[in-house]
């Protein structure tokens, strides 16, 4: 069974695990991010994080240990996120990613373009500088 439980933001693990990915680590340390460590009968499989936005969420630090890809950790992982980001009061969540659009497409997410997104999502600095080329993706939660 997949559980989940917080992680601190200077967790050494997680920030290694997202440098390897390739995915921002410059702002993990500022306010109203929240990041989970995902394991399965004891042994670490993934993170991922909430970046809360009022009744908006950034679904962001979506990572599965490289060894354990393909198993279905990921879209498990996503799926808990989006329920505690739901839980939370969240309505609607966001994404940006250069590299797995798919993957969240096959969740549900679909795409947005960047003038129709909320000033909120578009003011955290995934998508002003982090993520500025990645792709924007939408899905509803309420
Ligand atoms: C994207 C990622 C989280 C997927 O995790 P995973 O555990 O391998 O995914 P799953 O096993 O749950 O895959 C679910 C489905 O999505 C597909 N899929 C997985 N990664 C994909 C990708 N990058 N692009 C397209 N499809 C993908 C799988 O083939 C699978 O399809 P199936 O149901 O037909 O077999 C993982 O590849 C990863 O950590 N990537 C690096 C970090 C990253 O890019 N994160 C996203 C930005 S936040």
């Amino acid at each position: 069974m997949l559980t989940a439980s917080v992680v601190d933001a200077n967790d050494t693990s997680l920030r290694a695990v997202l440098v390897e990915a390739r995915l921002p680590v410059e702002d993990l340390t500022e306010a109203g991010r929240a990041f989970y460590r995902f394991e399965d009968g004891g042994t670490v499989v993934g993170y991922g994080g909430l970046e809360r936005l009022g009744t908006d969420v950034l679904v962001r630090s979506v990572v599965v240990l490289p060894g354990v890809r393909g198993k279905g950790y990921g879209a498990s992982m996503a799926q808990q996120l989006l329920g505690m980001a739901a839980r939370a009061g969240a309505t609607d969540a966001y994404l940006l990613t250069t590299s797995a659009a798919e993957f969240f497409t096959r969740l549900g997410f679909r795409p947005l373009d960047r003038v129709n997104a909320p000033a909120s999502v578009l003011g955290t600095r995934q998508a002003m500088s982090i993520c500025s080329t990645a792709a924007l993706l939408h899905l509803s939660i309420a």
